[in-house]
């Protein structure tokens, strides 16, 4: 059988695929435990999800019952509500059990429940596709009772089960954007009476996220918070190594370290690089893989994301891009001083702080110890190479 390439990206990676995080999965996982509401907070692509579905996983083998949403898949706050209704009541029940129990937990807000069964001649006998929904909420003042409702289920759950639930609620920023705040009264109020219900908020966007945290916001003080940084880029460089030895390519020395370091030790930027290096010594049938080899990758990958990256580029201001550039010829550093600003031929300085906070706003550039970096690694090469 052919190897398979042992690099993953831009899905969730656990057991094999997945490295380091030892203090972060402990720590998760006892908070969960122990039934705290716990914020899970970094930039993205960093590994909460990963880290969070690992942790759920390892919970769920000591017959904790898990439930994992993504807020940000929701186009409204109903629709919202709607989905997770539906993972709360679907958790480990049978489908046999499935009407009553939904029956049981939401009656006062007259829930929908569809069944699909699954096509024919799929083999499949498990459960079609199953969707929830309210249709009688029409008002704002309908849609709070249901969200009072549907926060209220978790304690419902677990006291009806005998169970100690696990919620992840990820890409939680995006509960801002619901019902002008209401939405974080509501689910405080009722997550802080429910003792056997653990809660991770995981966002992604930390500005957002921190935001949440401050005095007077319903959420202060509202569990422990964990701020997911990088992975220790001497054990990443060697978990890149050892993956390529155990998959059969022979990685030349500092090839992992030249790999985190050109991702820019973001886990998502470090598992891509890998995982396309991987490919192409594959396809050229090599035994062994160096930084030649990477560069080549590189290349091949900057080629292949020309037409996005040029638009992308073609989409910001004469300013940002000047900004944009220096930025990434800087290294990120001291963008304000008159001396980087001749050099690169900036505008005033309130101009460049103006580009630079357009550039983080839109998740283009980052901020990371007094730095700005660029948020994808390739975007920052091609910056680099392509543009003058
Ligand atoms: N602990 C880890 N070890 C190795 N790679 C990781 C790890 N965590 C994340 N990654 C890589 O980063 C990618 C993005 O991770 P994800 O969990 O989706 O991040 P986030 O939820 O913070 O956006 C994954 O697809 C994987 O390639
Ligand atoms: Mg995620």
């Amino acid at each position: 059988m052919a190897q398979q390439n042992p690099f993953v990206y831009g899905e969730i990676v656990t057991s094999g695929a997945f490295a380091d995080r030892e203090a972060e999965r402990e720590r998760l996982a006892s908070d969960l435990g122990e039934g705290q509401k716990v914020f899970l907070i970094s930039p993205r692509r960093y590994g909460k999800s990963s880290l969070v579905r690992d942790v759920l996983r390892g919970l769920a083998r000591q017959r904790v019952l898990t439930v994992e949403v993504t807020v940000a898949a929701s186009s409204s706050y109903v629709g919202f509500l709607e989905a997770y209704a539906r993972a709360l009541v679907t958790a480990d029940t049978p489908v046999a059990r499935l009407r009553r129990w939904t029956t049981e937990l939401l009656d006062a807000v007259r829930p929908e429940l569809r069944m699909e069964t699954p096509a024919a001649g799929h083999g499949a006998s498990g459960p079609g596709r199953v969707t929830l929904a309210f249709p009688a909420i029409r008002t704002a003042r309908d849609t709070a009772r249901l969200a009072a409702e549907v926060f209220a289920l978790p304690g419902r759950i677990a006291t009806a089960r005998g169970q100690r639930l696990a919620i992840a609620l990820d890409e939680f920023q995006a509960i801002a954007a619901f019902d002008e705040g209401n939405v974080e009264h509501a689910l405080r109020a009722a997550v802080q009476d429910q003792r056997s219900v653990g809660y991770v908020f995981a966002g992604s966007e930390p500005s957002l996220m921190e935001r949440m945290l401050e005095a007077r916001r319903p959420f202060y003080k509202a569990g422990p918070v964990i701020r997911l940084g990088k992975i220790d880029e001497d054990v990443f460089a060697a978990f890149i190594d050892e993956r390529f030895r155990s998959s059969g390519v022979k990685p030349e020395p500092g090839l992992g370290e030249a790999i985190v370091d050109l991702a820019g030790n973001v886990p998502y930027d470090v598992q891509r690089l890998a995982h396309e290096t991987w490919d192409d010594v594959r396809v050229a049938g090599l035994k062994s893989a160096g930084l030649d080899d990477l560069h080549a990758t590189l290349t091949r990958l900057l080629g292949e994301h020309q037409t996005a990256f040029e638009e992308a580029w073609q989409r910001r201001t004469l300013s940002q891009r000047a900004v944009l550039r220096a930025l990434v010829l800087e290294d990120g550093r001291e963008l304000l001083s008159a001396d980087v600003r001749s050099r690169h031929r900036l505008p005033g300085a309130s101009s460049v702080q103006s580009s630079l906070a357009a550039l983080v706003k839109q998740d283009i550039v980052m901020k990371e110890d007094g730095r700005y970096l660029v948020s994808d690694s390739l975007y920052r090469e091609w910056v680099a190479r392509k543009t003058f």
